[in-house]
């Protein structure tokens, strides 16, 4: 078996997993979240997003945010998720700004949904951003949402998700990331794209993003370190979701990955009791707010 001696994870729960909660959830809280997930070994975060307030209220706090957390830890990279070049903007002018995490769908019907962009227009901004990032040291992570099925578009074919890694990296993105969205993706396909980006980039960091709708997303991630992946995503708690995209529930659960990698002796440097605690922080921090969930 090809297993990697370390993984790196990127607990996305303070932004993925609370994005999409309709009840805003107090900066302090958010803030509570990322101090356990830090206390238990975590070492990237996904923060939040500098994304419109107006599509996503639940994260209009996202400069308060960064300035609460990153200082104190200086050892955290705290990744921000950017839609356009106003939010690279914004996340600069924190003065903050060390990881930048740019986001385009696969498909033209999501990426509308999403960012009220076509997929080139979406391009054009990673072009723009991939300058400013580049002369300011900011490490710039490409994501390709709905890599393997769209809710509207069905399947997406590999050689569009892998054109989309490529012209990401000619572009200037220092990492690569493929996510499955709504968790409908299966392994011997994650296998194939994760393969075909590592034989043209063997040296650039490739993710994978997976939700576990399906509850595909341990099995997706072991066939993706089949392919050489050494970096994943997931959120504490199952928490996560989109609201662009139909059907889109929770990440794969921070807990059941680092019990999957810790045991087979893959190196995460994440202490298991800690992020299960973590993660029963993050469900009290949504309970009190399910009865206003409107995802159906
Ligand atoms: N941060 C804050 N405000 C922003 C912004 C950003 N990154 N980008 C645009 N805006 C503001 C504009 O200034 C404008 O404000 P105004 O109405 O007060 O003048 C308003 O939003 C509309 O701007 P426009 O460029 O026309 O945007 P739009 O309405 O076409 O929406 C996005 C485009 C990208 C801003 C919006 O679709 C978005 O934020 N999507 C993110 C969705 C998301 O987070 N999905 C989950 C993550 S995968
Ligand atoms: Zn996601």
């Amino acid at each position: 078996m090809n297993l990697p001696k370390q993984v790196t994870i990127m607990d996305v729960s303070p932004r993925d997993g609370l994005q999409s909660e309709v009840a805003f959830v107090p900066t302090e809280k958010k803030i509570a979240l990322i101090e356990a997930l830090v206390g238990a070994g975590i070492r990237h975060i996904e923060a939040t997003s500098f994304v419109s307030p107006k599509w996503v209220p639940q994260m209009a706090d996202a400069e308060a945010l960064l300035q609460a957390v990153v200082a104190r830890h200086p050892g955290v990279a705290f990744e921000v998720l950017l839609p356009n070049e106003k939010g690279y903007d914004r996340a600069r002018a924190t003065g903050l700004l060390k990881e930048a995490g740019f986001v385009v769908a696969a498909t033209e019907s999501l990426n509308v949904k999403n960012v009220n962009m076509s997929v080139a227009d979406s391009m054009k901004q990673v072009a723009a951003i991939a300058e400013k990032a580049k002369a300011d040291g900011v490490h710039l992570r490409g994501t390709i949402g709905v890599s393997f099925v769209c809710p509207y578009e069905g399947e997406v074919p590999r050689a569009r998700t892998v054109a989309l890694a490529n012209q990401y990296f000619e572009l200037g993105a220092d990492e690569v990331c493929i996510a499955d969205t709504i968790g409908r993706a299966l392994p011997n396909r994650v296998y194939d794209v994760m393969a075909d980006i590592k034989d043209r980039w063997p040296s650039k960091p490739l993710a994978g993003h997976f939700h576990d709708t399906y509850k595909m997303a341990l099995t997706n991630i072991f066939a993706a370190m089949q392919a050489g992946v050494e970096m994943f995503d997931s959120a504490v708690g199952n928490l996560g979701g989109c609201q662009f995209a139909k059907g889109a529930t929770g990440n794969v659960s921070t807990e059941q990955l680092v019990y999957l990698l810790n045991g087979m002796g893959i190196e995460t440097g994440i202490d298991y009791e800690r992020i299960v605690a973590a993660g029963r922080m993050a469900r009290g921090l949504i309970a009190p707010l399910l009865s206003t969930d409107a995802r159906a």
